[in-house]
């Protein structure tokens, strides 16, 4: 996902500088090509030769000045950056770069950028909270800095709050959101994901295998392409992406209410989940006891969610999913006119990495004219990113969003 970006990466002087290391992994881990600036106090709590060695280039510190090269390196740094990511930022460097105070490498740098600046804050809760550190991180966020908040728990100075560094995947995400282009801004983009869970008593019910990790890749992939995302998800294990209206539902019925409370304000929908098609005729008051003899459960019809959408969707841009094991491209093309939808993608779960569970899936999409294209076995991400391409050829041929 980071192929081809340069980051900056500012590390400061605070006990969360350790954590510079892995962050700086998992950006190489993208294919980012990473260099480090590190201040003076950085330097005490984690040494230029590791983040040199994870890098793979030279780490610049306040040292270099000596030799006078560095003057050149951290102008061409400032220019080339694609991306400056502090992490962890101290009070000290927020403080400064709010005060236009540049004297230091890092903050000589940061200053002389025009790339996007993500500051990570980690400190004392005290700190964290003072109003004066309040007070520069609104100043810098009204100028347009961005911020990756810290999180609540044990600080390493002994007490609880909130003031350590946000969790890595979230700094990845927010790098990754920055740094993708806002094709989707504007349009409203509606996804269900997971399954539904249909009880017959309090402590039992009728469910599938989804994992929504499907529906959580389209979620994450169209907040990246800058649409605002309302996600409406059966139970799953994965958790809530960050930057999407989240709404937890259990059985098909709640699923068909929340999407219908929504349908109005999207431009876009996509029902990635699994909803069950059928739910126990009634619900027992307490836990059914085991008797001899076989044990019958009634099931009745839940509502099709996908085929009500479809008869008042008007231009919106409507996307299914078929999941079969047999006769895949006749089955999800008659699926995809029946429902009235504009492309469905077919899951052929016969294949293997691809259907629940996986992180992987190979997919065709199907439009309504028939055609067919087919995509290798990939990532659910890259998945996401290339149904929402065609979807975002359908938004623009249909002057979406409406202004
Ligand atoms: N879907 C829905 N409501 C339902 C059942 C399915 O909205 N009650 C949606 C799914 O989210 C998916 C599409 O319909 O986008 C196709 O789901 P699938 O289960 O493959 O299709 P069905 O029409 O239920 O057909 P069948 O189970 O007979 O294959």
């Amino acid at each position: 996902m980071l192929e081809g970006k340069k980051i900056v990466l500012g590390i400061t002087g605070g006990i969360a500088a350790y954590k510079s290391a892995e962050l700086t992994r998992a950006f190489v881990k993208q294919r980012a090509d990473v260099s480090v600036i590190m201040s003076r106090n950085a330097t005490e709590f984690i040494t230029p030769l590791t983040l040199q060695t994870l890098s793979g280039n030279p780490v610049y510190t306040d040292t270099f000045s000596l030799t006078g090269d560095w003057e050149m390196e951290h102008i061409s740094l400032a220019e080339t950056a694609h991306i400056f990511v502090l992490a962890p930022a101290t009070a000290n460097i927020i403080g400064k770069i709010a005060s236009g105070i540049a004297d230091d490498l890092l903050s000589t740098t940061v200053m002389a950028t025009k790339a996007p600046v993500l500051i990570c804050p980690a400190m004392n809760t005290n700190m964290y909270t003072n109003s004066l550190v309040q007070a520069n991180i609104q100043k810098l966020s009204n100028l347009g800095y961005c911020f990756v908040d810290p999180t609540c728990g044990e600080l390493a100075c002994g007490t609880e709050g909130q003031g350590r560094l946000a969790p890595l995947d979230n700094i990845l995400e927010e790098v990754i959101t920055i740094l993708t282009p806002k094709d989707l801004r504007g349009q409203n983009v509606l996804i269900t994901a997971g399954p539904t869970r249909e009880p017959f008593d309090p402590v039992r019910f009728i469910s599938n295998y989804s994992s929504g990790k499907m529906g959580y890749a389209f979620a994450i992939m169209a907040k990246r392409r800058g649409a605002a995302v309302t996600l409406i998800s059966g139970p799953t294990s994965v958790t809530a992406p960050s930057g999407v209206t989240f709404v937890a539902v259990s059985s098909a019925v709640e699923m068909r209410d929340a999407v219908m409370k929504h349908v109005d304000e999207s431009t876009v929908i996509i029902k990635v989940a699994a909803v069950a098609d059928y739910r126990p005729a009634s619900m027992a008051d307490s836990k059914i006891k085991k008797e001899k003899g076989e044990f019958t459960i009634t099931l009745e019809q839940n509502p099709d969610i996908i085929a009500e959408i479809g008869k008042i969707k008007g231009d919106r841009v409507l996307v299914g999913f078929a999941m079969e094991t047999e006769d895949l491209l006749k089955n999800a093309y008659n699926k995809l006119m029946a429902k009235n939808m504009d492309l469905i993608v077919a899951n052929d779960l016969s294949r293997p990495g691809s259907g629940f569970q996986y992180d992987t899936n190979s997919v065709r999409v199907i439009d309504r004219s028939g055609d067919v294209r087919k995509f290798p076995l990939m990532s659910k991400i890259n998945v996401a990113d290339r149904v929402l391409d065609r979807v975002k050829k359908l938004c623009d041929e249909r002057g979406l969003p409406r202004p």
